[in-house]
C-alpha cells in the first residue's frame, strides 16, 4: 500500500530519533521513497550520513540549502510528498507547528505544504501531560493534522508513562491507513466502542464485559479502506487502532457529547455497549460502610445515542449502523430494534455466555437491513470488520 509513496520525513531533535534509523528501512521495504529533513537539534541524535545511506536520498538540514532554485526550493520540497511525517515530534516542535512558527527549514516546509501531515509525538510524560502540549495537540488535530501515538512504556528519561514515540511499524500501519486509496477515501466515518463505566462515587462504577475488540477491527478496516476514522471508545480491554482519531471517554453521557461533537460524518458506526443507565446521583466522596445498612442506588436512564442520531432531522448520516448484543430470539429482536431505533442497520450477535463472543476473538452476526437479513458464518471479529466495512464503502458508493 506504500509502494510509489513519496514520504518527507522531518525528524526532530528528541532521543526518539534513532527509532527513524528503522523506520526509514521498513518505508523502503515496502516501496516508498523517504525524503529526510533533520532539524539542527536531530543532528545531535542521529547523523545526516546514516540517515541518507538508509534513505537513499540527500539529507536536508538548512534552509539555506534550498534557496538556490536551481537545486529545489523549499516550496518545490514541501509539496512533492504525499504526506509529511514528523518524528519524532517533539513538545518544541509542536508548540512551533501550532503558533505557525516558520524559523528553520522543518517548520518552514510544515507551514508552506498542502499536503496532509502526521505527526509521532515523543517526549517525557510530564511535557506530553502538559496543558499547553495538550493545547498544542488539539490546535493541531483541528488543523486536521493525523496523529499517530505516544505508547505508554519505560521512557530514556528513567520516567514511565505516555511520551514514548510508537514503534517503526506501528508508524507504518498508520501511514498506510492515511495513504489508503480504498473505496471510502474521503468518507467520513464515526464508529464508537468499549464499554462505558457509569461512576457511583470516585472509586467505584458500573461496567460491563465488552472487549471494545469488535469496534477497534471495525475502525481498523474502515480505515484501511481509506475512510478519515472518528472512534469513540469508552474504557476498553484492546488498545485503538491505529491511523484512525481517537476521542477517549468514560460514561454514556461523555460519549454522546464526543459523538455529537464528530458530526457531520458520511456514516455512524453504534458499536458500542452503553450502559442504559447511570446512578442518578453520584456521589462526589467515598461512599462508607455503614453497620447494617446498605446502600440504595436510584438509577436514570442514559440517552440513547443511536437512536437520537437515527432520528436527527438535519446532519443525519447517510448510513447508521446499530448494534444488538442479544442472548434469546437473536434476529426477532434485532429486527424490532431497528425499527425502534430508527436506525438503517444493524448488526446482531448472540452473547449467551456459551457462545464466547463477548471478550472473545470471534463473532457471529447477522446483518439486518430494512430488506433483508443475512446470516454470516462464525469467523475473526477482524474478518467481521472487514466484511462490514466493505458493505458500508458499497453503500456510499
Ligand atoms: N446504544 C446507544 N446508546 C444507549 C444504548 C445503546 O447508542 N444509551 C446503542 C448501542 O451502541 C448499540 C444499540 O444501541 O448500537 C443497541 O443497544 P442495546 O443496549 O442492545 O439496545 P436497547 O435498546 O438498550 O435494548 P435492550 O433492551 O436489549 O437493552
Amino acid at each position: 500500500m506504500l509502494a510509489g509513496k513519496k514520504l518527507l520525513l522531518i525528524i526532530g531533535g528528541g532521543i526518539a530519533a534513532y527509532k527513524c534509523l528503522d523506520l526509514i528501512r521498513r518505508l523502503k521495504e515496502r516501496g516508498a521513497s523517504v525524503t529526510p529533513v533533520l532539524t539542527p537539534a536531530a543532528k545531535e541524535f542521529v547523523t545526516p550520513l546514516s540517515v541518507a545511506a538508509l534513505a537513499g536520498e540527500k539529507v536536508y538540514t538548512d534552509l539555506f540549502d534550498l534557496t538556490d532554485e536551481a537545486e529545489m526550493g523549499h516550496i518545490q520540497l514541501s509539496r512533492v510528498a504525499d504526506l509529511v511525517l514528523v518524528a519524532p515530534a517533539t513538545a518544541n516542535l509542536m508548540a512551533k507547528m501550532a503558533g505557525g512558527h516558520a524559523n528553520d527549514l522543518a517548520t518552514t516546509l510544515l507551514m508552506a505544504t498542502d499536503t496532509p501531515v502526521m505527526i509521532a509525538p515523543a517526549m517525557n510524560l510530564r511535557m506530553w501531560e502538559h496543558p499547553a502540549t495538550q493545547r498544542n495537540l488539539a490546535t493541531l488535530q483541528g488543523d486536521g493534522i493525523k496523529v499517530v501515538g505516544p505508547n505508554a512504556g519505560d521512557m530514556a528519561c528513567g520516567e514511565y508513562g505516555d511520551g514514548r514515540m510508537s514503534e517503526p511499524l506501528e508508524i507504518v500501519a498508520a501511514l498506510e491507513a492515511a495513504l489508503a486509496d480504498g473505496p471510502l477515501k474521503g468518507k467520513r466515518v464515526l464508529v464508537t466502542s468499549g464499554p462505558t463505566h457509569e461512576p457511583i462515587d470516585p472509586v467505584r462504577y458500573i461496567a460491563n464485559r465488552s472487549s471494545g475488540a469488535q469496534g477497534t477491527a471495525i475502525a481498523a478496516a474502515l480505515a484501511r479502506l481509506g475512510a478519515e476514522v472518528v472512534f469513540v471508545t469508552g474504557p476498553a480491554d484492546v488498545p485503538p487502532p491505529e491511523g484512525v482519531k481517537v476521542i477517549k471517554v468514560q460514561s454514556a453521557e461523555d460519549m454522546r457529547a464526543a459523538v455529537l461533537d464528530a458530526l457531520p460524518v458520511d456514516a455512524g458506526v453504534f458499536a458500542a455497549a452503553v450502559a442504559d443507565w447511570r446512578v442518578k446521583r453520584e456521589s462526589h466522596s467515598k461512599i462508607k460502610k455503614q453497620a447494617g445498612e446498605l446502600p440504595v442506588l436510584e438509577f436514570a436512564e442514559n440517552p440513547d445515542i443511536l437512536a437520537e442520531v437515527s432520528r436527527m432531522t438535519t446532519g443525519r448520516p447517510k448510513l447508521v449502523i446499530g448494534f444488538a448484543a442479544e442472548t434469546d430470539d437473536v434476529v426477532a429482536n434485532a429486527t424490532a430494534k431497528r425499527k425502534r431505533k430508527g436506525c438503517d442497520w444493524i448488526v446482531a450477535n448472540d452473547v449467551s455466555p456459551s457462545t464466547g463472543i463477548m471478550g472473545g476473538t470471534e463473532n457471529a452476526v447477522h446483518l439486518i437491513t430494512e430488506t433483508s437479513a443475512q446470516d454470516w458464518p462464525r469467523m475473526s471479529k477482524r474478518e467481521v470488520g472487514h466484511k462490514l466495512a466493505e458493505q458500508i464503502a458499497a453503500a456510499l458508493a
